[in-house]
């Protein structure tokens, strides 16, 4: 192919993009509103999403946010809202993840208005998911740059270990700690930039489901798709300094796999009680 035929069709492709892009984002305009009257949790915290995506609101207001509705769901509402027990069988095929998007929302999520924007908001960065951790499996230590994630156990036994990135020098981080306990049914880990933002997540129990929440890119730094590429930065935690602080060492995502989940001085936190 020369050079100008695949300008040409590069720019036939960015021709079809712009009127898609507008056209969903005049059904975002519509559809808002109604995810803000809707009482049902997930509705109003997916508008909370946009608001702090498109609309530059607070990161540290959607966290919050976020907390709030993951606790006030617990492991059986997040069961509830996620369909479980229609999609155990297939979570039963899956490694890692299930998208919840559109169609795949059960009634009680939310109605036409949420099941249309939570497509639309996926191509935003903006999604709800299934984690799918077996026995064993984990989730290296990283941290994000512009992204607000939270998780909430439906089902299984999680280790949480996060920290909040306090500096950076070099190869090393200064990592205040925060989480750090195997979590049980309605256990939740949230983080933003500046809480607990480097996470490290290990499955315990033979299968762990995690309800999942992620706004990333948050001011749009990156394009969307160079975002998602560059969304993690691995940090493997290590001694403990002076103050309770712990030092970190920036890595590769091969060495941060490869570093055990450290089972030492886990609580042991029962959130259905
Ligand atoms: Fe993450």
């Amino acid at each position: 192919m020369t050079n100008s035929s695949t300008s040409d069709s590069a720019l036939g492709v960015a021709m079809l993009r712009r009127p898609r892009r507008l056209l969903g984002n005049m059904v975002l305009a519509w559809v808002r509103p109604m995810l803000r009257a809707d009482v049902r949790p997930l509705p109003s915290l997916l508008e909370a999403g946009f608001f702090a995506k498109l609309d530059g609101g607070d990161d540290e207001e959607l966290r919050s946010r976020l907390e709030a509705v993951f606790t006030s769901l617990g492991a059986d509402g997040g069961a509830e809202v996620t369909g479980l027990h229609r999609v155990r069988a297939r979570l039963e095929q899956i490694t890692y993840k299930y998208g919840l998007l559109g169609n795949s929302w059960p009634h009680a999520a939310g109605g036409l208005a949420f099941r249309i924007a939570s497509r639309l908001a996926a191509g935003r960065g903006i999604t709800f998911d299934i984690l799918v951790l077996r026995s064993g499996e984990a989730i290296a230590p990283h941290a994000h740059e512009g992204t607000v994630s939270g998780m909430l156990v439906v089902e299984g036994e999680v280790g949480f270990r996060t920290y909040d990135v306090t500096g950076a020098s070099g190869e090393d981080a200064l990592l205040k700690p925060g989480l750090a306990g195997k979590y049980g049914p309605g256990g939740l880990s949230t983080s933003s930039t500046a809480y607990h933002n480097l996470h490290w997540i290990h499955g315990f129990a033979p299968v762990n489901y995690i309800f999942r929440f992620t706004v990333t890119n948050l001011g749009e730094a990156r394009a969307e798709s160079a975002a998602r590429s560059a969304a993690r930065h691995y940090c493997v935690p290590g001694e403990v300094l002076p103050g309770g602080f712990v030092r970190g060492r920036w890595s590769t995502e091969r060495e941060a796999k490869a570093t055990p989940f450290p089972l030492a001085g886990l609580a042991i936190i029962d959130s259905a009680a």
